[in-house]
């Protein structure tokens, strides 16, 4: 098959289309014809290396698929060959009491697929029969990849980890992001008022678009300080954290009296400045969240196959224009996600 493969850890330039094995289905996998993958930040740390985390060269990178199945070893009651089918990212070992409880991402054997698994910037991939997801007619193969790994994030992070309740107000950095955009719909649908931010007044003017109630600017704006005027000064109930060092200091800030920071990620770094002051007088709960399970997958798919929730794609680039795709999304160009069509 053709995939884009990383043989080491660097920048874009490490991303190189070329022939690879076909992989094969172990039992209980299937075979899928990868129509179309999404980009996640997660790709780029995968790319640069992390320390601790090793990577099997040569890698292949991508957690987000949409694709048709090629080939079904061993019958699956619901699964075809030919079916169209997108992923869900996420594998864990099924077998102990966190994967028994529907806590699939606390499993210690969790993996995601193009991060510690083989991924989907290729045509062909395998993964477990319990990560497929039927998909219906009306929604394509680039929606599709889309979807997955920043809803299910969203959705944990807003839902099962915040509780979010209608009225609240919710702050959302990077409304551009994929974790940000998922996040902006999640919030609304469960009637939430939004303050969302973004970087740039044409991510601004898409944020509005996208259903936020508010939107600020937080390269040039006091997020905190706004967030307190437009709540007279009570502060928001929930803020939604993955920008991690450069605004960890303003999401305690802009948190009410009881409110929950829940936090998936660090993309500008990982030490934020927390005065403890405000944790204990203000009761505020700090919420660590990853990923999520594939039950909270496919409750956050009912609405996406309904169209309450729609993933917003910036650009289809073709699989071979994978590091044209890096390089967007590392000079933050992008407003929603990045998709590779194979
Ligand atoms: N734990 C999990 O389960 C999980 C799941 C998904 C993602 N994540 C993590 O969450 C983060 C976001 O992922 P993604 O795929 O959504 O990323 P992304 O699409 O690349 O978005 C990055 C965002 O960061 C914002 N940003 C960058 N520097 C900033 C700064 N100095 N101040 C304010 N905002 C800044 C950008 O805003 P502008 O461009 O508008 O300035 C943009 O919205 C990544 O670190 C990722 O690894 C974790
Ligand atoms: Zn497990």
């Amino acid at each position: 098959m053709k995939a884009v493969v990383i043989h080491e850890h660097g920048g874009p330039e490490v991303l190189r289309y070329e022939d690879a094995a076909d992989p094969s289905p172990l039992p209980g996998e299937v075979l899928v014809r990868v129509k179309a993958c999404a980009l996640n930040h997660l790709d780029l740390w995968t790319r640069r290396g992390l320390p601790g985390r090793s990577v099997a060269f040569p890698h292949i990178l991508g957690n987000d698929i949409a694709g048709e199945i090629a080939a079904i070893p061993a019958a699956v009651e619901g699964l075809e060959a030919g079916q169209r089918v997108m992923l869900s990212p996420g594998t864990s070992c099924g077998r102990c009491a966190m994967c028994l409880s529907g806590e699939d991402s606390l499993c210690r054997r969790y993996r995601i697929l193009g991060a510690h698994l083989p991924g989907g910037y290729a045509e062909l991939v395998c993964c477990p029969a319990a990560n497929v997801i039927p998909l219906p007619e009306s929604i394509g193969f680039e929606e599709a990849a889309a979807f997955p790994l920043v809803f299910l994030t969203a959705w944990r992070m807003l839902v099962t980890r915040a509780r979010v309740k209608p009225e609240e107000t919710v702050l959302v950095w990077g409304a551009g992001s994929g974790v940000g955009m998922a996040a902006v719909q999640v919030a609304k649908l469960f009637g939430a008022r939004v303050i969302a931010t973004a970087g740039s007044e044409a991510k601004i003017e898409n944020a509005r678009r996208l259903g936020a109630d508010e939107v600020l600017n937080h390269a040039t704006q006091d997020i905190a300080a706004e967030v307190r005027r437009l709540t007279g000064k009570r502060g928001a109930e929930i803020v939604i954290e993955h920008v991690g060092q450069a605004t960890w200091k303003a999401s305690i800030l802009a948190l009410a009296h009881g409110g929950r920071l829940v936090t998936c990620g660090a993309t500008t770094g990982p030490e934020g400045i927390t005065d403890l002051r405000y944790v204990y007088s203000k009761q505020l709960s700090l919420l660590g969240s990853y990923m999520g399970s594939k039950g909270e997958l496919l409750e956050a798919c009912s609405f996406f196959f309904r169209g309450r929730l729609r993933p917003v794609i910036h650009e289809v680039l073709p699989l071979t224009d994978a590091r044209r795709a890096h390089e967007t999304m590392e000079k933050r160009e992008h407003f929603g996600k990045l998709v590779l069509r194979t």
